[in-house]
């Protein structure tokens, strides 16, 4: 793999308006290669498997969500997750590349059993985090990637699902704030449990190599290089990071909780390899060996008896 100078997260969003004409379409044809296709293949298909996670976790939230208000708010959340589906979906069709517009990865379904465990405690706390939360963070972290140093039509596309993922973590933000409000430690045990058991998940799939998708792609697994788009596995890693506790920040979630959380991470393999091969698939399921030193909540009590300990 290449290895690129680390760039610092950004904060903006992609530029407005910009958009591919036929003539522009016309010379990315020539000046992109099969291996920045590849690549593309795979990041949108995996990026759509996310979406498809996200319509499910907010219909399945609906009817924990605690008004009629709320409630409508969540179904325009997942109305606006389907159509990031279909853009994402044609965007791979102009383009000519193939999409898979089902969850092939593994990672997906395991955030997704974890949402609906969080459900069926009725644990509406964890369910914003993993959703609105974490899951968005890292939405906005993969399509700040897709608006740069891309082609011109995956940077337009990227630029306005980018701006509804801001919407959605902000409405998060404002809604774990008001429930902080209310119940300071039961949050933050929400967010514990949630951290354990999301994070690891998510960041293993920062990651150029995978459990299935490139076979069903038919692309190169071994091939597949983030330089294409001048970038590399642990700049992103590290953007990931850093914008994720940007999020903790901005809800206003107690340092002295956050902090040996962040700092527990540095145990999701995030050195890499140097070679684009890295994953950490094996990685960090810290949660439910029973072990509760492996699992950070040695250092983090849980603050409530509200939620269970994820070990
Ligand atoms: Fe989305
Ligand atoms: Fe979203």
């Amino acid at each position: 793999m290449t290895t690129t100078a680390i760039e610092q997260p950004s904060t903006e969003t992609c530029p407005a308006g910009f958009g591919a004409s036929a003539e522009s379409f016309e010379s990315l044809k020539h000046s992109k290669d099969k291996r920045y296709f590849d690549l593309m293949a795979y990041i949108v298909s995996n990026t759509i498997s996310g979406e498809i996670m996200a319509v499910e976790n907010y219909s399945e939230m609906v009817p924990i969500m605690p008004n009629t208000d709320a409630k409508i708010e969540t179904v325009k959340q997942a109305t606006e997750e389907s159509k990031h589906i279909k853009m994402l979906a044609s965007l791979g069709k102009r383009l000519n590349y193939p999409v898979k517009t089902e969850i092939v990865e593994p990672q997906w379904r395991n955030i997704r059993n974890i949402f609906s465990q969080a459900v069926r405690k009725k644990d509406l706390a964890s369910c914003l985090i993993i959703q609105d939360l974490m899951t968005e963070t890292m939405a906005i972290v993969l399509y700040r990637v897709l608006c740069r140093d891309t082609d011109p039509e995956t940077t337009q596309v990227a630029g306005l699902i980018l701006e509804d993922e801001l919407e959605h973590l902000e409405i998060g933000i404002n809604r774990i704030k008001a429930m902080i409000a209310e119940d300071s430690d039961g949050v933050h045990d929400s967010l514990i449990w949630a951290h354990h058991k999301v994070m690891p998940e998510l960041f293993s799939m920062i990651s150029t190599s995978c459990h299935a998708l490139c076979g069903e792609l038919q692309v190169d697994c071994g091939g597949i290089g983030l330089d294409s788009i001048r970038t590399d596995i642990e700049a992103l890693r590290v953007e990931a990071l850093d914008t994720y506790m940007e999020t903790l920040e901005k809800v206003g979630f107690d340092d002295k909780v956050t902090m040996p959380l962040i700092a527990g991470m540095s145990s999701y393999g995030v050195q890499p390899k140097g070679d684009i091969s890295l994953r950490s698939d094996a990685a960090p399921s810290s949660c439910g060996t029973g072990d509760v030193s492996t699992c950070g909540l040695s250092d983090a009590p849980m603050r409530s008896t509200k939620v269970a300990p994820c070990c």
